[in-house]
C-alpha cells in the first residue's frame, strides 16, 4: 500500500527519495483521518507556500489508483484513504509465502552470534545474542538473502589457562561425564576462589602478577606452543563443554552454519600483524607488544609475549570470513559493552588496509535484569541460561495444567522466552520476569500463541471453507482493522531487516492478535451470514501470524 501512495506522490511531483517518504508517511491515530497521512510541511519551504496551501492543490490534483478510495486535505495533512474491498480481496489471498520478499538474491549476511566461551556455562547474557541472531538470520532468508551464522567459540584465554589449572588439580571425571557443565563450572568457581585472594584490585587481569593468575597464564603459553598434553586437557574440557552449549541449542531450536573456535585464528591474525609491522602501520613497545595507534591511543593487538590477544583473533577471523563468504554485511550481536573493541577493529581492519569494514556492523544489545525474582538457579554468582529455560519450561507446564488447556509446555516455555527478549530493542535493556512471560492475557508469547491455536480450531470446526460469494461491500471495523494489519506485515519485515530490530516484529505479532481477538468476540464465524469471507480472514490471520512467529523462532500449536 505504502508503495503505491510513493507512486502518487511522485506522480504529483514530489521530488523526496522513498527514504524520505517512508519517514514522513505517518498512520494516522483516527480512521476518520484516513489510513496514512503524508505531512506537507517539508515541501513549504522550496514551494513558498504554507503547507495547509500545499495540500490543498494537492488534493485537487491527484490522481487516484484503484487501491485508493479517496484523499483529503486536513490543515497541512494530506489523508489517504485506501480502498477497503481491494484490501480484504488481497488479504484473504495470500498463501504460506505471505512476506517473503526477494530482496537479497545472491547477497550473503554473515552473523556472529551466541559465541559463548568454552569451559564456562552459557549465561543469560548469551541468550539476548542467541535468541537475536538466530531471527536475524531468520529475517534475512525470508526476505530472499543467504545468511550465514557463525558460533564463534571463545576456546581460548586465560579463563582457558584457568580451568586446565583446575582440570589438573581437581578434576572428578564422573562428574564430567554426567553433568559437564556442572562440573566446569565447580572447577573454574573453585579456581577464581583460590586466585580471588592474590589479585591485585585495579590491575588488569593480563598483568596481574600472582602464583594463581601466573600459573593460568603459563597453562596458556604451553598450550600456544602446542604442548601435547596440555592440549589434550583443552580438547577434552572443549568437547564437553560443547556438549552443554548443544543441549541449550536443541532446546532453543537454534542452527548455526558453522561453529569455528576462536583459537583457530590465531596464526591468520599474527601473520596480518607481522605484515602491518613491516609496513610500519603497527609499531612496536620495547617489551615487544605491537600496537597501531586508533583515534591518536595506542591500541595493542598483539601481547608482549606474542601471544594473541581477543582482538588479534578478531582481526584474523574478519579477514578469513570476507575471503571465504565475500559477504554484503558481518553483524556481531553481543552485549554493548563490546562497542569499544568492535569500533576498534574496524578501525584498525581500515589502518591495516582492508576495504571491508564499512560492510561491518556491531549490534550491542542492552542488559537482561532479573528484577526481584527469586532466583535458585544462582551458581557462581551467574544465571544459567539453561536453568532459565528449564524453569521457564517448569512454569508453563504448571500454567498448562492450572488452566486445563492443552499445548506443549517446551513449545509455550521457550516461546515465552524468546518473546520477552525480542519484544524489546535490542539497545534496551530486557526486565525479566516470569510472570510476564507466561502471562496468558497479556503481552507475551503464550498469549500469541494461544491465539493462533484459537484460529486453528476455527477452522478445523468449520471443515472445509463455505464456498458462498463473498460480498465485500459491509465490512465492518474488526474486519478492517485486521485487515489492515495483515497487509502491513511485509512492510514490518522490511523494517526490521533495514533496522535490525526483530521487535518490531514482536510487537506486530502481538498488536496483530489482539486484532484477531477483538474481532473474535465481535463477530462470530460459524454459521454467520459473512462466513464465507469471515473463515477465509481467519486463515489468512493464521497465515501471518504463523510467518511472523516464524521470523522470531517461535513454534505455534494447533491445539492449546
Ligand atoms: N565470546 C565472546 C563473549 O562471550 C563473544 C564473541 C563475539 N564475537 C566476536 N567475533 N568477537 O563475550
Amino acid at each position: 500500500m505504502k508503495e503505491i501512495i510513493f507512486q502518487i506522490l511522485k506522480k504529483a511531483g514530489i521530488t523526496l527519495k522513498e527514504e524520505e517518504l517512508e519517514k514522513l508517511l505517518e498512520i494516522p491515530p483516527s480512521s476518520e483521518l484516513g489510513d496514512y497521512s503524508f505531512p506537507c510541511f517539508i515541501l513549504s519551504k522550496k514551494e513558498k507556500k504554507a503547507p495547509d496551501k500545499i495540500a490543498e492543490h494537492l488534493a485537487q490534483k491527484i490522481k487516484l489508483p484503484i487501491e485508493i478510495e479517496k484523499v483529503e486535505n486536513k490543515g497541512p495533512y494530506l489523508n489517504f484513504f485506501v480502498n477497503k474491498k481491494i484490501l480484504a480481496e488481497k488479504v484473504i489471498g495470500i498463501n504460506a509465502n505471505f512476506g517473503k520478499l526477494p530482496l537479497g538474491k545472491n547477497k550473503k549476511i554473515v552473523i556472529d552470534f551466541s559465541a559463548p566461551n568454552v569451559g564456562k556455562p552459557m549465561h543469560i547474557g548469551h541468550i539476548r545474542s542467541t535468541i537475536l541472531g538466530d531471527s536475524l538470520m531468520r529475517i534475512y532468508n525470508f526476505l530472499g538473502y543467504n545468511s550465514i551464522g557463525v558460533n564463534y567459540l571463545g576456546d581460548i584465554g586465560l579463563h582457558l589457562g584457568k580451568l586446565i589449572v583446575a582440570y589438573e588439580l581437581w578434576l572428578d571425571k564422573d562428574a564430567l561425564k554426567k553433568n559437564p557443565v556442572q562440573e566446569l563450572l565447580r572447577l573454574y568457581v573453585k579456581f577464581c576462589a583460590k586466585e580471588k585472594s592474590k589479585i591485585t584490585e585495579g590491575v588488569e587481569e593480563e598483568f596481574q602478577d600472582n602464583e594463581w593468575t601466573n600459573r593460568a597464564k603459563e597453562k596458556l603459553k604451553l598450550l600456544e606452543l602446542g604442548d601435547k598434553k596440555t592440549e589434550k586437557i583443552w580438547h577434552d574440557i572443549r568437547k564437553s563443554s560443547e556438549k552443554g552449549f548443544n543441549k541449550v541449542y536443541e532446546m532453543l531450536n537454534v542452527d548455526f552454519t558453522e561453529t569455528v573456535g576462536q583459537s583457530e585464528f590465531s596464526e591468520h591474525g599474527k601473520k596480518i600483524i607481522t605484515n602491518a609491522l613491516m609496513n610500519k602501520i603497527a609499531k612496536s613497545e620495547k617489551d615487544g607488544a605491537i600496537y597501531v595507534e586508533v583515534d591518536g591511543q595506542k591500541k595493542f593487538i598483539l601481547r608482549s609475549n606474542q601471544t594473541a590477544s581477543y582482538i588479534t583473533y578478531d582481526i584474523g577471523a574478519a579477514v578469513e570470513r570476507n575471503k571465504k563468504y565475500n559477504f554484503e554485511k558481518m553483524i556481531y550481536v553481543t552485549d554493548f559493552r563490546q562497542k569499544d573493541h568492535f569500533d576498534k577493529l574496524f578501525k584498525i581492519l581500515t589502518l591495516l588496509g582492508y576495504d571491508f569494514s564499512d560492510k561491518l556492523i556491531h549490534l550491542g544489545f542492552g542488559t537482561i535484569k532479573f528484577g526481584n525474582e527469586i532466583i535458585a538457579t544462582r551458581k557462581g554468582d551467574i544465571i544459567l541460561l539453561e536453568d532459565v529455560l528449564n524453569k521457564t519450561i517448569e512454569k508453563a507446564e504448571k500454567e498448562i495444567k492450572k488452566r486445563k488447556t492443552k499445548g506443549d509446555a517446551e513449545k509455550v516455555g521457550v516461546g515465552a522466552v524468546k518473546y520477552i527478549v525480542l519484544k524489546s530493542s535490542p539497545s534496551a535493556d530486557v526486565q525479566f520476569s516470569w510472570e510476564q512471560a507466561l502471562n496468558f492475557e497479556g503481552d507475551s508469547g503464550p498469549y500469541i500463541q494461544y491465539s493462533y491455536a484459537r484460529a486453528s480450531s476455527i477452522i478445523r470446526k468449520a471443515g472445509k471453507f463455505n464456498k458462498s460469494k463473498i460480498n465485500f461491500d459491509n465490512l465492518n471495523s474488526h474486519e478492517i482493522n485486521l485487515v489492515k494489519k495483515i497487509s502491513s506485515f511485509p512492510e514490518i519485515v522490511q523494517k526490521a531487516e533495514e533496522s535490525l530490530n526483530p521487535s518490531l516484529i514482536a510487537n506486530y505479532s502481538f498488536e496483530l492478535a489482539q486484532l484477531f481477538n477483538e474481532f473474535y468476540h465481535a463477530c462470530p464465524v460459524i454459521g454467520d451470514e459473512s462466513e464465507a469471507f469471515r473463515l477465509r480472514l481467519v486463515d489468512a490471520f493464521r497465515t501471518t501470524l504463523k510467518n511472523s512467529l516464524y521470523l522470531l523462532g517461535i513454534e505455534v500449536m494447533e491445539e492449546m
